[in-house]
């Protein structure tokens, strides 16, 4: 973080979200060489973070949006993301949203299970219309990362399992207004384990040999998200290796001729260009740690106590500070539960009471988590 820009944090209200534009344009400009030279397509996955300024930046760089309700397609399209880039996942579509989104013609449903089929079916059939759709697949496949941010198992909710595929394709020959665009899969999130992605593409090979076996033929293979991003290292790792990530994908996947291949990339894209700025309310003495209490708490960052999630912890007040000896702190917010603690035993200069702390790799599924639990009021944003 620049320092002109920590002395200007000393003028705002704490607890704010920081985002670094220049850092999310490095960011976009690393992924976007990595992608178009492969002729691949990058959806961006909305859930991430849906602030408007981040939202322009990433639409501005041609890349199309992956939606989750309604009103994230809503969204996709008031800032301006392509109609034709627009795919719509999710296991709990409402009739109200499919009826939107058929009206607005998206790119695409990628669908979660036969009884949303039919639904699609008849409620594209109302509006004169014919629905482009992509099977989520359950490709029963680990992807090594924490259980809740894990989808690709048969016991999760998310895609068809493969046992119901030729119900699903059945259905599909029935529905005179849906039309079989693509096949699509997301494993999970926060996967820093590669091994993971090539299980998928071998999994994807099977199921494509399936379909041409059965000669069906569809034009897009979507494999999802789940990149992760380095939460112990945010600076060293600002960028993910996307390099690496889609040369996976090249040299396992197999696709037929002209089938295009699509990504939903959320965290890699947004995760380490924001921050939670927040100051030091009280510091109170422990037994073998003393607390930092913040301003900020569960309700602006909900991950540590989520998904056990680990953030770096900074105190930029301090930062120059050689001379402070290190103490051990709990980081814990205000809020009335115990899970609400950033980390346990964070070795910080000695710090007091005002002082800024930074708490990194805030620039994905931290803002859009956000509650007002505790009638908290929503923290602002500001860029740099
Ligand atoms: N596509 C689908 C169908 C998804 O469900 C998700 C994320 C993505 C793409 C984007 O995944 P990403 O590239 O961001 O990993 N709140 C959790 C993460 C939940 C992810 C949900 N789905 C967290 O804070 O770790």
């Amino acid at each position: 973080m620049r320092s002109k820009l920590i002395e200007k944090f000393g003028e705002l209200e704490t607890p704010f979200y920081y985002y670094d534009l220049d850092a999310l344009e490095e960011n976009l400009k690393a992924l976007h060489a990595a992608y178009s030279k492969r002729g691949y397509e990058v959806h961006y996955a909305m859930k991430a973070n849906v602030n408007d300024g981040v939202l322009s930046a990433i639409q501005k760089k041609g890349l199309g949006a992956d939606c989750v309700s309604g009103n994230e397609v809503k969204k996709a399209i008031e800032i301006g993301f392509s109609k034709n880039d627009i795919v719509f996942a999710g296991v709990g579509k409402t009739d109200k949203e499919i009826n939107y989104a058929l009206n607005e013609d998206i790119f695409c449903f990628n669908v979660e299970s036969t009884a949303e089929l039919n639904v699609i079916n008849d409620l594209a059939y109302a509006q004169g219309k014919e629905a482009r759709v992509a099977l989520r697949l359950n490709p029963n496949i680990s992807a090594n990362t924490h259980a809740y941010i894990t989808t690709g198992l048969e016991d999760n909710k998310f895609g068809i399992n493969f046992w119901e595929l030729e119900q699903a394709i059945e259905l599909l020959n029935d529905s005179s207004n849906l039309k079989l665009e693509g096949i699509h899969f997301h494993i999970g999130s926060q996967i820093t384990d590669l091994s993971s992605f090539k299980n998928l593409c071998n999994k994807v090979n099977e199921i494509q040999q399936w379909f041409f076996d059965h000669n069906i033929e569809v034009d897009h293979v979507n494999v999802g998200g789940g990149l992760g991003i380095d939460y112990h290292q945010p600076d060293e790792q600002a960028i993910p290796d996307y390099e690496s990530y889609f040369g996976l994908f090249e040299e396992f996947i197999e696709l037929r001729p002209n089938q295009k291949l699509h990504f939903e990339l959320g965290r890699s894209i947004v995760g380490q260009m924001g921050s939670l700025i927040t100051r030091v309310t009280y510091i109170k003495k422990g037994i073998s740690t003393n607390f930092a209490i913040l301003d900020a708490g569960m309700t602006e960052l909900i991950r540590p106590a989520l998904y056990q999630s680990h953030h770096v912890i900074q105190n930029i007040s301090k930062a120059h500070r050689d001379d402070l000896p290190l103490e051990k702190y709990d980081v814990v917010g205000p809020i009335c539960e115990s899970s609400d603690s950033f980390g346990k035993a964070i070795l910080l200069p000695e710090t007091e009471r005002g002082d800024l702390i930074a708490i990194r790799s805030a620039g994905a599924y931290a803002e859009v988590m956000a509650s007002s639990y505790n009638l908290r009021e929503k923290a602002q944003v500001f860029f740099g």
